[in-house]
């Protein structure tokens, strides 16, 4: 399995070319920490010392349990499909709430709804009734920022502006806090820290690694670790205050190939263990009690089935102590697996799959397994008392129902004001001045400041994904009781000095204002869903870069406030503004923004900057895997930069190529997963002609006609689902017009990957325009009623009818408008040109 001779030969072949993804020699880390010559996996040694009375009682479980029982203990379940009665039953030995997993499926849950679930849990595993063994199920939660799922609760800012603030000692108090609001809800584990070093700004979950730097990850992990878990050595350590980690995801996952997510991380052995594996060593010597198996795969093979690295490197090389949980069905990816039958995984060291769904289904088949010898007793034994060790260092056995342990129900510490204030400080730290021209900051908050921008008072985008639900979307003002928006903040402060602060999402003013700060950025997005083809900032649309521009022109000194999951080409916006700063995604405390941002009543500085980049930042917006540390760097601003007012500098005009046209996306592509695709729009369009762009969900015209929702379709949230409760359209619009003439000289067709929920009664169409009063479409009403309801299928319709219908697809500006006069429900995961054969039901507009 070792795969030696590959390793060797590819860290020849780097040592004559400089290898794409690895960071220069510097990189100290794994290099000096490395023991015996040829590994380049460091030795670490695991800091807790086996405990004779731990094992004593293991060995005696081991004993007595059934078969069932043992292999129950493996499984976790995600409360959204396994209930406390299966937990009961089948002896699950963990639950797990994925991102969109709530209980009563209400993302905004109240605490009390939580521990009363975890309570159910908890009691399900400890009845005996059956004569079974009383052996406590633990319960994990994605508390990545905070107990980030939580109504309430604190929200750190996201890793990626932590790292900013290279304040180790800060992350230790942030976990506290979080071990702390997470036990409140009766929870004992958080899926935390990410150790990812992300190398290509294009993955959708960069804003969850620190840094692409992995000496920066390597000394925050310990410290997160032993904020969530306690110390070591301590009185408290893993006491009720605190949780057990999982450091994830193992290995590899910010190396993938153009940052796909869950895609193939192909780097040599020497640059997986410096870059990508250089948060475990620290992480496993502070004690981390579990490690979460990555979905990529290492040249091609998926981590959740490789032996190496879960057995050989982690556990044996780096006497990791704990267990290894799986990724969401991220063993159902290993080849020859399936969701819910997989003995490889658990053969190369997966401990705990995690089987949200599928957990009846891989119970039974590795209860199969092991009978039939396909999984070995040794290895089952050792799994289980992997579990069970932990859960005994944890004291659970004894720890009583959630409610009844020191924090359970606590919820005024949810959101607790010493708790907001460290989030607040952290906030502080984290933002970076990349321009300060004219010394326009700080800001008097005594004079007039105008506070624009779609991110100045917007609560879900400054708290980003993994935030009450999964993708973050969808949340509204109200569901954050215990924050502050940036607005709100500054707004507070200069109210107290006698300035005012003025909200206005859209730039207009009645009174001159003296300055206006402007907050815009990234909408939330979570894992694939936040995969970007390149850097250039909403694909080149430039509503926010029209609102610096216009501000500029009034004679307002402009002050950008960036809010982004990763460094994006914005250099228009930068120069369109007197000072940008990047905030990254802040979480809760909107006023450390003020608190930098403005001086004080009497003219003194609050706080200067103290941020620095974790992440450099990029000078096109094809420059997305230029890293610290490798050949050719060349950053327009470079890792470790940032402005303060104590050494003022100013910034000269930046270069405005993009090095990508906007709009530029996959030819013929306009709408996949449920999101347009680069260089698309989406709208609504109500019958008084009006429209309405969509971009948080749910999304819905005021008058009610129209309303768009996420649904499933193969992946989570992948999909849209369109309610036509009276005549309208839903419409997808191009950036740029484009020429598919080329196209449409064929067979191809425009398609549709989608489902009717709710056939239309009366005439629906769907239609191509070019511009004002350009445009053809045809009548598919009878195709939509011809489906199979409730089936995901293909339909097309071909582009020529489009255009004998009056398209000139030498300029499409709206490439799909689909139109119904009366009530339909439709989902669409897909819109795209595609041949004629693609499609399963095709529109014959002949007849
Ligand atoms: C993510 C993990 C997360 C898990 C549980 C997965 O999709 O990759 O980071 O902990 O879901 O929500
Ligand atoms: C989970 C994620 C998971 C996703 C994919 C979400 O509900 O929280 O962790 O990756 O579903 O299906």
């Amino acid at each position: 399995m070792r795969p030696l001779g590959l390793a060797v030969a590819l860290s020849l072949a780097c040592a004559l070319v400089a290898c794409s993804n690895a960071p220069g020699d510097d990189a100290p880390l794994a290099a000096e920490a490395a023991g015996e010559a040829g590994s380049p996996w460091p030795e670490v040694s695991w800091p807790l010392a086996e405990d004779p009375a731990i094992e004593a009682r293991i060995q005696a479980l081991l004993a007595d349990m059934s078969v069932e029982e043992k292999v129950g203990q493996l499984i976790q379940g995600d409360i959204s499909t396994i209930t406390p009665d299966d937990v009961r039953t089948y002896h699950i030995g963990s639950v797990l709430a994925g991102g969109n997993s709530d209980p009563g499926g209400r993302y905004d849950a109240s605490p009390a709804d939580w521990l009363a679930l975890a309570d159910a849990f908890h009691e399900a595993s400890m009845d005996t009734a059956d004569g079974g063994h009383a052996i406590p199920v633990i319960f994990g939660i994605d508390a990545v920022h905070g107990q980030s799922n939580i109504v309430g609760a604190t929200l750190f800012p996201h890793n990626i502006g932590l790292g900013a603030t290279r304040d180790a000692e800060l992350m230790r108090r942030i976990g506290r806090v979080t071990a702390i609001e997470t036990r409140v809800t009766g929870m004992e584990w958080a899926f935390a820290p990410t150790v990812a070093v992300p190398q290509d700004d294009r993955w959708g979950r960069t804003y969850e690694g620190y840094s692409e730097s992995p000496e920066v990850v390597a000394e925050f992990a310990p410290a997160v670790v032993e904020g969530l878990q306690g110390k070591v050595g301590d009185e408290d350590f893993l006491d009720d205050a605190h949780v057990i980690v999982s450091v994830k995801h193992f290995l590899g996952d910010g190396g993938t190939t153009a940052g796909k997510d869950q895609g193939d991380t192909a780097v040599d052995e020497a640059t997986l263990a410096r870059v990508h594996g250089a948060g475990y060593p620290p992480a496993i010597a502070a004690g981390a009690q579990s490690v979460m198996a990555s979905f990529n795969s290492w040249n091609g093979e998926k981590m959740h089935g490789n032996r190496y690295l879960l057995t050989d490197v982690l556990k044996d090389r780096m006497q990791f102590g704990g267990f290894v949980v799986g990724d969401w069905n991220g063993h159902g990816q290993v080849q020859g697996c399936s969701n819910e039958d997989c003995p490889a995984s658990i053969n190369a060291g997966l401990d705990m799959p995690m089987a949200p769904d599928s957990w009846k289904g891989m119970y039974e088949n590795t209860l199969a397994a092991v009978k039939s010898g396909g999984i070995a007793t040794e290895r089952l034994d050792d799994a289980v008392a992997r579990i069970l060790r932990v859960k005994m260092r944890l004291g659970l056995f004894e720890a009583g129902k959630p409610s009844e342990r020191a924090l359970g129900g606590k919820f005024e510490l949810l959101g607790a004001p010493e708790h907001r204030e460290v989030a607040r400080e952290a906030v502080r730290e984290s933002l970076v001045l990349l321009k300060n021209n004219g010394g326009v900051l700080p800001l008097s908050p005594k004079q007039r400041i105008l506070v624009a921008g779609d991110g100045a008072h917007n609560m879900t985008k400054q708290a980003g994904g993994w935030t009450l639900n999964w993708q973050g979307t969808g949340t509204r003002r109200e569901d954050f009781p215990n924050a502050t928006t940036i607005f709100e903040g500054i707004r507070d402060q200069a109210r107290a000095a006698g300035g005012e602060a003025v909200l206005s999402v859209d730039g207009h003013y009645e009174a001159r204002p003296d300055v206006a700060v402007v907050v815009f950025g990234e909408d939330p997005y979570a894992e694939f869903q936040g995969d970007i083809p390149n850097l250039l900032y909403r694909n080149g649309d430039t509503t926010d870069l029209d609102l610096l521009k216009r501000l500029k022109a009034d004679g307002i000194p402009v002050v950008s406030v960036f809010i982004s999951g990763r460094p994006l080409w914005v250099n228009r916006e930068i120069n369109a503004s007197d000072a940008f700063v990047a905030a990254w995604l802040p979480g809760s405390e909107g006023e450390g923004v003020a608190d930098v941002l403005l001086r004080d009543a009497g003219g003194e500085v609050q706080h200067d900057f103290e941020g620095t980049l974790s992440f450099s930042w990029p000078r096109t917006a094809v420059q997305y895997a230029n890293n610290v540390g490798q050949e050719g760097y060349d950053p327009q601003f470079a890792f470790g930069h940032g402005l303060t007012y104590a050494s003022p500098e100013e910034l000269a005009p930046l270069p405005e190529e993009a090095g990508v046209d906007a709009g530029g996306g996959q030819r013929g592509l306009w709408f996949a997963r449920g999101t347009p695709a680069l260089g698309v729009m989406h709208a609504f369009e109500g019958t008084d002609g009006g429209q309405q762009s969509i971009h948080d969900l749910p999304a819905a015209l005021p008058d009610g006609s129209l309303r768009m929702t996420a649904v499933d379709h193969g992946a989570q949230e992948s999909a849209r689902r369109i309610e036509w409760a009276g005549a309208g359209a839903w419409r997808l619009e191009l950036n740029t017009p484009t020429d598919i003439s080329r196209e449409s000289n064929g067979d191809l067709t425009l398609q549709f990957e989608a489902r009717v929920d709710d056939s239309p009664e009366g005439e629906a169409t769907l239609g191509i325009g070019c511009g004002d009063g350009c445009g053809g479409e045809v009548a598919i009403g009878n195709l939509l009623r011809s489906l199979p309801g409730g089936e995901w299928t293909t339909l097309a319709v071909p582009l020529e009818c489009l255009a004998t219908a009056g398209a000139d697809m030498t300029k499409v500006a709206m490439p799909a408008r689909l139109a119904s006069d009366g009530p339909m429900v439709l989902s669409v995961a897909k819109v795209s040109l595609e041949s004629a054969n693609a499609a399963a039901h095709t529109l014959d507009c002949t007849r």
